[in-house]
């Protein structure tokens, strides 16, 4: 299908994603509609972040999610948007997603798919009118329609996923994902209620100069991590560091580095969770040409056991992933 001509920038979301249906004959439209749920979700998010400051939807929701974290009414608001807007679609059977402990069943069982999802990504920046996300990853359910999905179905090795991409609420709300064939930016024009093509087939260039991590936990990085900190510094990087994963990961994206969440003294493990953060930005970055691991393998190859587990990350540019993981090799 190369051959096709390239979609102008400017195409509609919906006009883009019929186009790419017609490159798989087979395809009866499932996948399409999902991406159309997910997108409608975005707008109405969108909507509530641009106005959180008007109502009374900012601060600290009173409850903690399943991950100890002090839940903010934004995170509630968007878990419920999404998951509502997955179940009325009726593509999905069951989805994960970071404010839930357990699996949600939609009802829908004949939907052929389950979602994982960070309904909304660097909570600790939304009062303060920094840039946040949310983050989903698509699988093809594994066990039989007609019935729930399974824990099977979700916890599934990123290798499989079918689609993946975040929002990210920034200076411009921009939808970007992946289904396998390369990975397409929309930016959102809420007078019109539409996402437009804005960067169609996003690649990330090979290296760079950017480094982004959490150095105020420096002192508990390993040894290889603390010497590729060091080595980042004596190359003059540039340091920048937003605390929202989808902002500094969308970013060094279209710039070109290096982001990494390694383990901690409080987090072992690092502080992202595989299911719904590191696979998902896996899928997008390897897809534009760049790599994603957790300092000693392939991220989409972690088999997962529990759905909210969290697993280093370091991801970007090949390149930079590469030294590291060589500076990792060599002191672990
Ligand atoms: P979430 O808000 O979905 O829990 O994710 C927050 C994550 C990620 O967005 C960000 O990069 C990271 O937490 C920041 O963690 P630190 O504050 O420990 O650096
Ligand atoms: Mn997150
Ligand atoms: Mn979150
Ligand atoms: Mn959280």
């Amino acid at each position: 299908h190369s051959d096709r001509l390239a979609l102008p920038v400017g195409t509609t979301l919906d006009r883009f994603i019929m186009r790419k249906q017609e490159d798989f004959p087979y395809a009866t439209g499932e996948l399409s509609q999902l991406l159309r749920d997910i997108a409608l979700a975005a707008k109405i998010v969108n909507r509530e972040i641009n106005r959180s400051g008007l109502i009374d939807i900012t601060g600290a929701y009173g409850q903690q999610n399943v991950q100890g974290e002090e839940q903010q009414k934004l995170d509630v608001i968007a878990n419920i948007r999404f998951i509502r807007a997955l179940r009325n679609g009726g593509e999905v059977c069951t989805v994960i997603s970071e404010e839930e402990e357990d699996m949600i069943q939609t009802g829908k069982t004949q939907g052929k798919y389950v979602v994982a999802i960070d309904p909304l990504d660097g909570s600790s920046n939304i009062d303060v009118n920094v840039s946040i996300g949310t983050i989903f990853s698509i699988y093809r359910r594994q066990s039989p329609i007609g019935q729930e999905g399974t824990m099977e179905d979700c916890l599934q090795k990123g290798v499989h996923q079918v689609a993946a991409g975040y929002v990210i609420y920034g200076s411009s709300t921009m939808l970007v994902y992946t289904t396998g064939a390369g990975v397409n930016g929309f930016t959102y024009e809420a007078s019109l209620g539409e996402f437009f093509l804005s960067h169609p087939n996003i690649t990330t260039p090979k290296t760079g100069t950017i480094y982004s991590i959490n150095e105020g936990s420096a002192n508990t990085f390993s040894e290889g991590v603390k010497q590729y900190v060091q080595h980042c510094k004596d190359q003059n990087f540039s340091a920048r560091y937003i605390g929202s994963l989808v902002a500094d990961f969308h970013r060094n994206l279209l710039k070109g580095g290096i982001y990494i969440y390694p383990g901690t003294a409080k987090n072992p493990n690092g502080k992202l969770r595989l299911m719904y953060e590191c696979n998902a930005l896996a899928f997008v970055v390897e897809q534009a040409g760049g790599k994603a691991s957790t300092g000693l393998k392939r991220i989409m190859e972690v088999e997962p056991h529990d759905m909210h587990e969290r697993c280093p990350l370091f991801i970007g540019s090949t390149e930079l992933v590469e030294k590291v993981e060589d500076f990792i090799r060599k002191t672990e």
